[in-house]
């Protein structure tokens, strides 16, 4: 232990880096600095200097509580303290007065310090280092990413001439950040029900986050297209409907022979109950399993059919919300599986199961993965065997992100266990992740389902949400609050339809089960992207009122670079704190890649604008150039938030 304190102690402390947009790094910076220069001897001590957000803005910004035990670890190291120091208070006074002495080249960023109960060192930050955030994020017109993501933020004296802020992720990209995002990933002849709506909407946001922070992702649509379900269906469909194939394969879209999903989901429920009933449809059905993984002609054409039937469904929920993935399902993996059995046989892995199942046990897990059933068959467990060593050594991906629901936890902890102890995974080098996330309700608390007790189909909900926006924006229209025609209703509804269904999911702890509700994710007030979006189009407006009324056109303010920030006002000072978090937020994101780090940043930044503009007069007033460009700021920051969590955006609403 003492050895691993020494090593701690002897990290450097963080250094002040002005282009580093991050304000926890830039305060813990300042703290670092003053403490160290009164007290030397603090870094041996094993602490680790950090400042953190105030959970109040009311008494402060950032706040260090390193005195007290501080104070501690110097008595109890019989290290002597300045004269008529003797508490915890007094360490931080001493620390304060340091930085109070300490000129502007050395401490740009903090500033009202003073103490606070037992010794918390309480700071504001100063609002000049706030207005060159703000500043920065109008020059590049786009907030500053965090600099361990490959951006920062461009010096202030260029502001006119050359920036030196990367915003372009893709130059910190390189092979070693790869990383395979499996999600969405449905059943084919399967209803897509809302677990995939979940995971297809919060896999497009963290395919977005870390697209965005320089990653290369593969998006990996795993689409269960190789499961037991198929042999019973082609079984019924050479029975009932010996044309089927030819019927799916004479093109399009308007062949009115065409089987469609709802035909699909009938087949299934129809060859269940055959397959349950007869011993006979069983047995034949398992031997078309066999023919089909072994590409007997006639099953992989059916097979084929049943696949394009689902994927033109699953593709409508796809284009409705901007989603973006490649499907490279199960089916992929059937040819790599015996390798990675024999893999598992050598190194004498396997147990053999009563009934001849091959079967891998990891720590802590009674029941083990089964790579092969005991007739032969490959299952879920086998396919994900092979696909996680296809991910790591074949794509060498460095990063492998699962979602699906919280159910298939212990499925994945088992993966990436087995994976781990055959030497497939490098510890120092391979992330692997499994978000699993809770269940979706009805209003009365249970699965969610539709009132005649049937499987939502997605396309239908999603259309129900836009229909209801639709209505609420004629509404508008009528009542003359409306900046949008009748003809520009249908998109504007669809963008706020489909962002409230996903702001809705991707606001929440993803753990978390939550009760679908309409009304509640259609509201305008409160925590819900219709909030969000009409805070957001209220600044375009206010910024397009500025020029049309006031002649004040800050685009060419900032094209003439002489776009400049004041925050004199308490609201003002405080939204350009806001927009100043927007990196330390993508950074905690990146840590369990939960989007609702983003969401909460939106939010409050939503909430810190909306202050903004009813306690400060923009239009007319003498600050008017300013506040506009906090408003654009603003606006540029919240756009950027909206992309990445998949929402788009609207100019008008
Ligand atoms: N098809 C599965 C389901 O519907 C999800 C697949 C998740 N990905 C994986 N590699 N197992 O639950």
């Amino acid at each position: 232990a003492s050895a691993k304190t020494l090593a701690k102690s002897l990290l450097p402390p963080p250094k002040l880096d002005v282009s580093d947009p991050s304000l926890l790094k830039a305060s813990s910076a300042i703290f670092a600095s003053a403490i160290l220069s009164v007290f030397p001897m603090a870094i041996t001590l094993g602490l680790e200097i950090k400042a953190f957000k105030c959970k109040d803005i009311k008494h402060g910004d950032y706040q260090c509580n390193l005195a007290m035990p501080l104070y501690q670890k110097l008595k109890a190291a019989g290290i002597p303290l300045p004269h008529g120091v003797d508490s915890p208070q007094k360490v931080a006074q001493l620390i304060i007065d340091e930085i109070l002495d300490q000129d502007e080249e050395s401490n740009p960023v903090l500033c009202d310090l003073s103490v606070n109960g037992p010794g918390f060192i309480m700071s504001r930050i100063k609002a000049s280092y706030l207005s060159n955030g703000v500043n920065c994020i109008i020059r590049e017109g786009a907030p500053s990413m965090p600099k361990t993501c490959g951006g920062g933020r461009s010096s202030s004296s260029s502001s006119n001439t050359t920036t030196t802020t990367t915003t372009d992720a893709t130059n910190n990209s390189n092979s070693d950040n790869t990383v395979v995002v499996d999600f969405s990933s449905p059943n084919i002849a399967k209803e897509m029900h809302v677990g995939h709506l979940r995971s297809t909407i919060i896999g497009e946001a963290v395919c977005r986050i870390l697209e965005y922070t320089g990653s290369n992702v593969l998006r990996v649509n795993h689409v269960g297209d190789w499961g037991t379900q198929f042999g019973m269906l082609i079984q019924y469909l050479k029975e009932e409907y010996p044309d089927f194939a030819a019927a799916g394969q004479s093109d399009g879209n308007n062949d009115a022979n065409m089987p469609n999903i709802t035909d699909l989901t009938l087949f299934y429920k129809n060859a269940k109950s055959r397959f349950d009933e007869s011993p006979e449809f069983k047995k034949i059905s398992q031997l078309n399993v066999v023919k089909l993984q072994a590409g007997d002609p006639e099953c992989q054409r059916i097979w084929q059919v049943l696949c394009d039937i689902s994927r033109r469904e699953f593709e409508k929920v796809y284009n409705r919300l901007d989603i973006t993935v490649e499907e490279c399902g199960e089916s992929f993996y059937n040819d790599k599986i015996p390798a990675v059995i024999d893999e598992f046989v050598d190194r004498g892995m396997i147990s053999v199961e009563e009934g001849g199942a091959k079967c891998v046990f990891v720590p802590k897990f009674k029941v083990p993965l089964m790579l092969q059933k005991s007739d032969g068959g490959y299952g879920y467990d086998s396919t994900d065997m092979a696909a996680i060593k296809y991910r790591l050594h074949t794509v060498k991906a460095s990063h492998l992100v699962y979602i699906t629901d919280f159910t298939q936890g212990d499925h994945f902890q088992m993966v990436f266990a087995a994976a781990k102890k055959i030497g497939w995974v490098n510890d120092d080098s391979h992330r692997l992740d499994h978000i699993g996330f809770g269940t979706v309700q009805g209003e009365d608390g249970k699965r969610f389902k539709t009132r005649s007790g049937d499987t939502v189909r997605l396309v239908d909900l999603l259309d129900e949400a836009v229909s209801r926006m639709e209505s609420s924006l004629k509404e508008r229209i009528a009542e003359g609050r409306a900046n949008i025609s009748e003809e520009e209703v249908h998109e504007t509804a669809s963008a706020m339809g489909y962002g409230a269904v996903k702001y809705f999911d991707l606001r929440r702890n993803p753990t978390s089960n939550y009760i679908f509700s309409y009304d509640r994710m259609l509201d305008t007030k409160g925590n819900t992207a219709i909030y969000l979006l009409y805070a957001h189009a209220r600044l375009e407006s206010i910024i397009t009122k500025g020029k049309a009324d006031h002649g004040i056109d800050i685009d060419a303010l900032i094209r003439e670079g002489k776009a400049q920030i004041v925050l004199a006002h308490k609201s003002e000072r405080n939204l350009g704190l806001h927009l100043q978090c927007f990196a330390d937020s993508i950074e905690e994101t990146l840590k369990d890649l939960y989007p609702y780090h983003i969401c909460d940043f939106l939010y409050e930044l939503s909430i810190a604008a909306s202050e903004f503009v009813t306690q400060c007069k923009v239009l007319g007033s003498p600050e008017m150039e300013s506040r506009l460009l906090l408003c654009r700021a603003t606006a540029i920051t919240m756009r950027q938030c909206f992309d990445l969590l998949g929402i788009r955006h609207v100019m008008r609403i």
